[in-house]
């Protein structure tokens, strides 16, 4: 066995049991292009401050440039007992570079260098998971556009409750996904901060730059306090609960078009490009896929729930738990990827069927409230300024009464019965009755009036470029 780059001070090695347990290498090794990156541009802060000479600076980066592509081509041999991504590469470049190698930990720590790491590579994950966002909106504004008119009954409490238009729902879960982005960014602004220089905790006495490998790695500054740099995971927590959140959102996507695609509702119809079969059943189709986004979200508040817990009971410091962020993080961001990569593929291949929805309107009575805004603008004798809104929800509610006993629609019922019920009711009545005319009289900002939905479409198609 070879001694540790730690061993110095140690008279016999770690046991199998302890090594096995303890090492990260099986996941860090995911950090590799990052831990270079750092190294690269620590190498040259150090050459820089006089802290190495620029001959071993240029040896270590070619050395790193070897060691980068042996790692891309599979070639790199990760070693359990060198413990981490780090350790791995340092030691790598001693066996390739010898003496100038060993100048390179000059002024950092391996605390230092993982948080260095670790920052960087969120950094991209959020750039990656927000391109996925927006190919998702992408995906959904032209499903929105491609069903343009198309009514839908509104649920609240999974109860009908008013017509909506089926555009105006897809953009919802658009103006969502805005949200999710922002908090993304919101978080990578916050975590561009270079914890590099802190190394174990205090700093350092020798002469470092950190303002140079700051700026060298495109963060905003470094960390002002070194104790904090090498503490917190809280831009972690911050990833993971955005994540969290976009999970959430996407869940309940696929619970509602899981809900559609079911018989009962039969609403939608996923091709079969994203349904799967089953292995008993020979006529089944099943929407797997958003299910599985919606099964998928529990991993992600898993994940989140892991590192809060990781964090809690930590002094301040690095300590050893926190190697643990790792798992959770990287699983984090590749399931939410996924997530999204398959809500939108879904969103690419689903068709509404209008003519389940024409048929499923008429139930439900959609158009009651509707009915009583009619009354709220009615002037009357009795009522000059129209009929308070409680009372022409009263009206209403005994109209609707009416038709559960007579098994009809508010629509069907004559201008008599109406008038039996209240004798504001006009001719005009009708033009407000049945889900088209319901739909058209809606015209408040942010409605589902076709008026306004089209408004918010054409911002859509504009703000993500679709024209
Ligand atoms: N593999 C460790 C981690 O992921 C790196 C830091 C270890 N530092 C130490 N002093 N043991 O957190």
């Amino acid at each position: 066995k070879e001694t540790k780059l730690w061993g110095g001070r140690f008279e016999e090695g770690v046991t199998d049991a302890v090594e096995r347990f303890s090492e990260s290498i099986s996941f860090d090794k995911g950090l590799y292009k990052q831990d270079i990156m750092g190294s690269r541009a620590h190498a040259a802060m150090l050459a820089h401050q006089g802290l190495m000479s620029d001959s071993d600076r240029d040896c270590i980066l070619q050395g790193l440039d070897k060691i980068e592509k042996s790692i891309e081509a599979g070639e790199f041999v990760w070693r359990t007992d060198r413990e981490d991504v780090h350790m791995n590469i340092e030691a790598a470049l001693i066996d390739m570079i010898g003496e100038p190698a060993k100048r390179l930990h000059t002024a950092r720590s391996r605390n230092d260098q993982v948080i260095t790491d670790l920052r960087l590579w969120c950094r991209d994950a959020v750039e990656n998971i927000l391109g996925r966002i927006k190919y998702l909106q992408v995906a959904l504004v032209a499903l929105a556009n491609k069903n343009e008119g198309l009514i839908v009954p509104g649920y609240t409490h999974l109860q009908r409750a008013q017509p909506v238009l089926l555009q105006h729902l897809l953009l919802s879960y658009v103006e969502q996904l805005e949200r999710d982005a922002g908090r993304l960014v919101d978080c990578r602004d916050r975590l561009n901060f270079c914890p590099l220089g802190a190394c174990a905790l205090a700093g350092t006495g020798l002469p470092i730059d950190r303002f140079m490998t700051a700026s060298a790695l495109g963060f905003n500054a470094p960390m002002r306090n070194s104790i904090d740099a090498v503490s917190d995971r809280d831009f972690v927590l911050e990833f993971l609960s955005a994540n969290s959140i976009t999970a959430v959102h996407l869940s309940r996507l696929g619970e509602e078009w899981v809900l559609w695609a079911s018989e009962e509702f039969g609403f939608l119809t996923p091709s079969d490009s994203v349904s799967t079969g089953s292995s008993i059943m020979p006529q089944k189709k099943n929407p797997d896929p958003m299910e599985l986004v919606r099964g998928k979200s529990a991993r992600v508040i898993g994940d989140l729930v892991t590192v809060l817990t990781l964090c809690k009971g930590l002094p301040q410091a690095y300590n050893r738990d926190l190697q643990e962020d790792k798992e959770p993080l990287f699983d984090s961001v590749k399931t939410v990827m996924g997530m999204l990569e398959v809500s939108a593929e879904f969103a690419q291949n689903v068709t509404f069927n209008r003519e389940r929805i024409q048929k499923a309107l008429p139930a439900g009575h959609l158009d009651a409230t509707t009915l009583a805004d009619y009354l709220v603008k009615k002037a009357s004798w009795f009522f000059p300024a129209g009929i308070p809104f409680r009372t022409s929800h009263d009206i209403v509610g005994r109209s609707v009464a009416l038709c559960v006993s007579k098994n009809c629609q508010l629509g069907d019922l004559t201008l008599d019965e109406l008038r039996s019920i209240n004798p504001v009711f006009e001719e005009d009545v009708y033009e407000f009755l049945g889900v088209e005319n319901s739909v058209k009289k809606f015209c408040s900002y942010g409605s589902t009036g076709s008026k306004c939905v089209a408004e918010q479409l054409g911002f859509w198609i504009e703000k993500l470029g679709m024209e």
